[in-house]
């Protein structure tokens, strides 16, 4: 029953109380003689409108029954009946054990002794106005008029309207009706705060008789006493617990921004449902709040949001100002015991930071600090695109962003760089588009396939060996080799050295044709691809003339880069040999030569292979960039935890189709990151 309502009732029930007397008896002088009007009906309204409207405590009976006594002893003598020393003994019963039960109270009801409740209880339903004036009053209209007079009915009736509009139900409805829509903006509570988790989020317990419905993501508005400030939040969560209903809502500046209050007047640290909330996009970029346990690198947070996220998702928030940016490595469900039987179940994501984008170098920049717990994370969102120099290339976009994966294609030749994953996850199709990136201006790439592939795919791409030439060279590795079969005694050194120096010269000059010409890639190719000891020479040879080249000619100023396509049939690790492990020893050496010391002499490495295992890790551990898709092989997963953490190991088998990690030197940014290679049309 409203404050409103209640003092609506007492004034009309008064004032036709007053009119009502007057026409019975034809004056007002019942007023101060009547006691069914004085001890009756104005104690029963005033008592039970204005003094106890919920419930009478003991001191409130005490009061009753003093005044109810007090009003007794005005009845003059002749009119004390038998009713009258009823009532006179209940209400000194009620002075009596309402003094006594005063004392002893100590606690809530419920924890009192079993006979402090009884009597209490009893107490409240005989001292309360309703019931003891009630019966004052009808007995004092029985006692003037009699039961068979207009005055007892016309009495009576007010009476029982009276009660009837003071059961709680009743007022209620009526209270409602009379809502006008004026008065709306004084709009029904939904709940009040009782607890407070780390300044921005708040626990909010609802009220049974809240008229507005209320679900997750629905905006609220409150006034906090704490702060003194209006807020407006986004209910982020609704728990049933111990039968009740908490929701748990998060509040920021920007969140404040968003709109307009729309109420005027708040009851403090009541909350308030924003019925209409204005467009606004704060729930398409939120994703969740940081949870406990983030470290600087690795934050968790929990996932609460509209937004649909994955991994290698961009997100970021804010940490002392600075918008720090993080991608999603990893999700996990979680069960978090509340009280006894009550659970609630989230999810936790993990993600790894990548730092501050530094737009003017177009980069991230670690950050050195966590954010704090309950901080909000958000979709990243869009940059504008940074300036890109003559040797850089967007080799593709973390995913769902235009965040760049930018590479620098010197360092990745320089320095060498290796792509990896499982057959079929893209790295060939994107080794290509980087090739063509690569070989521009002064840098010329030779692609070792033996596949064939290359050919095929890339339009007048020529060997960098003629068919003739390669017949000769062979040639003279099978004489070579007959000669060295031989004891060092039978030897014919004078064709070994004319052997050598002319397989020195058909390499070298193709070589040179090469380097020195327009064309900017060529192949070398093998006969076939196993691992016979003429085409591991072969090869051996191909790269100690090339590694010579670029020592002792400086490659004749250009930059090369060898492209080892399925790498591990170029260059297989020592254990995995197969045919001829001297042969494969030796070329493999060659070409680490190249790996060891390229740098000095402008000559660089991209290997492409499929898992590391069976790939020389001498060439490998030399690249210092690597761009790995999908990778299901545990030996391949311990070799990159070299290169980064464990929680990007973690996901190489679940990286998507066209995904990758890219880490190292070539990158701009100093931490790996997920990116996706954009469709390529070959
Ligand atoms: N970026 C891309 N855009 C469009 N299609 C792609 C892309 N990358 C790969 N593909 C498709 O996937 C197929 C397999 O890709 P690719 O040959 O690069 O795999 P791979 O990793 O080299 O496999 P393998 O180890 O068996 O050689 C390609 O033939 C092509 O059709
Ligand atoms: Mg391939």
């Amino acid at each position: 029953m409203s404050k409103r309502y209640r003092l609506c009732l007492m004034g009309i029930s008064l004032i036709i109380l007053i009119v009502l007397g007057f026409f019975l008896t034809g004056s007002v002088n019942f007023i101060v003689n009547d006691f069914w009007f004085a001890s009756g009906l104005l104690l029963l309204i005033l008592l039970s409108l204005v003094d106890q409207p919920f419930f009478s405590k003991d001191s409130n009976i005490f009061v009753n029954a003093v005044t109810a006594s007090l009003s007794l002893l005005l009845i003059p003598n002749h009119e004390r009946t038998w009713l009258y020393w009823v009532f006179l003994i209940i209400s000194s019963y009620l002075i009596l054990s309402s003094y006594i039960l005063m004392w002893l109270r100590k606690y809530e009801l419920a924890f009192e002794h079993p006979v402090i409740q009884i009597a209490t209880r009893i107490n409240r339903e005989l001292g309360k106005p309703e019931t003891i004036f009630s019966s004052f009053f009808l007995w004092g209209v029985v006692q003037q008029y009699g039961t068979a007079s207009v005055e007892f009915n016309s009495l009576l009736w007010f009476w029982i309207i009276f009660m009837v509009l003071n059961v709680p139900s009743v007022a209620k409805a009526i209270d409602g009706a009379f809502d006008s829509k004026a008065s709306k903006e004084i709009q029904n509570a939904v709940g009040e705060i009782f607890g407070v988790q780390s300044k921005n989020t708040f626990l909010v317990k609802l009220s049974y008789d809240r008229t507005d419905s209320l679900k997750i993501f629905d905006f609220v508005e409150f006034y906090y006493s704490v702060d003194n400030k209006d807020h407006i939040g986004i209910i982020l969560d609704v728990y049933l617990l111990n039968q009740e209903q908490w929701i748990k809502i998060l509040t920021t500046t920007e969140i404040d921004r968003l709109f307009e209050k729309s109420i005027s007047k708040y009851i403090p640290d009541k909350i308030y449902k924003i019925k209409n909330p204005p467009e606004n996009d704060y729930l398409n970029r939120f994703i969740g709040l940081v949870y406990e346990n983030s470290v600087i690198e690795k934050i968790r947070f929990s996932y609460n949001s509209k937004v649909e996220i994955h991994s290698g998702q961009l997100i970021e928030l804010n940490i002392n100002s600075h918008k720090v940016l993080y991608q999603i490595v990893q999700g996990i469900t979680k069960n978090e015991q509340l009280t006894n039987k009550n659970e609630s179940s989230f999810i936790i994501g993990e993600a790894i930071q990548l730092g501050e984008w530094n737009e003017e170098k177009g980069r991230f920049e670690q950050y050195g600090w966590v954010p704090s717990i309950n901080t909000p994370i958000f979709i990243a969102s869009p940059i504008s695109a940074p300036t890109i120099s003559d040797n850089e290339y967007i080799i593709g976009c973390i995913p769902n962003t235009n965040y760049p994966v930018i590479i620098n294609t010197e360092y990745a030749v320089t320095h060498h760089t290796a792509v990896l994953g499982v057959t079929g996850s893209g790295k060939s199709v994107f080794a290509r588009s980087l090739i063509d990136k690569i070989a521009v201006n002064d840098t010329k790439v030779i692609i070792v396939d033996l596949t064939g592939e290359y050919k095929s795919k890339i339009s007048n791409l020529t060997s960098i060996i003629s068919d003739e030439e390669a017949i000769k060279i062979t040639k003279l590795i099978d004489t070579l080799a007959q000669e060295n079969a031989k004891f060092s005694n039978q030897r014919d050194q004078k064709i070994i050295r004319q052997a050598e120096r002319e397989i020195k010269l058909y390499f070298g000059n193709a070589i040179k044709v090469f380097l020195e010409g327009d064309s900017s890639k060529v192949v070398f190719e093998l006969s076939d691809i196993s691992n016979n000891s003429s085409n591991l020479e072969y090869t051996r040879w191909f790269f100690w003339v090339l590694f010579h080249i670029a020592k002792d000619k400086n490659n004749y100023g250009k930059r090369v880069c060898v492209v080892l396509e399925e790498a591990h049939t170029i260059i297989p690790e020592i254990n995995s040999m197969g045919v001829s492990d001297n042969a494969s020893k030796a070329t493999v050496n060659s070409i680490a030569q190249i790996a060891l010391q390229g740098r000095k002499y402008n000559i660089g490495f991209i290997v492409i292979a499929q898992r590391t295992a069976n790939v020389s890790k001498t060439v490998l551990t030399q690249c210092n960039s690597v761009i790995v898709f999908q990778e299901l092989d545990r030996t391949t997963s311990d070799f990159l935890s070299n290169y980064m953490g464990s929680s990007f190991v973690g996901i190489l088998p679940t990286l998507k189709f066209r995904t990758a990690i890219a880490m190292g030197k070539a990158f701009r940014s100093t931490t790996p990151m997920i990116f996706e290679v954009p469709h390529i049309d070959e």
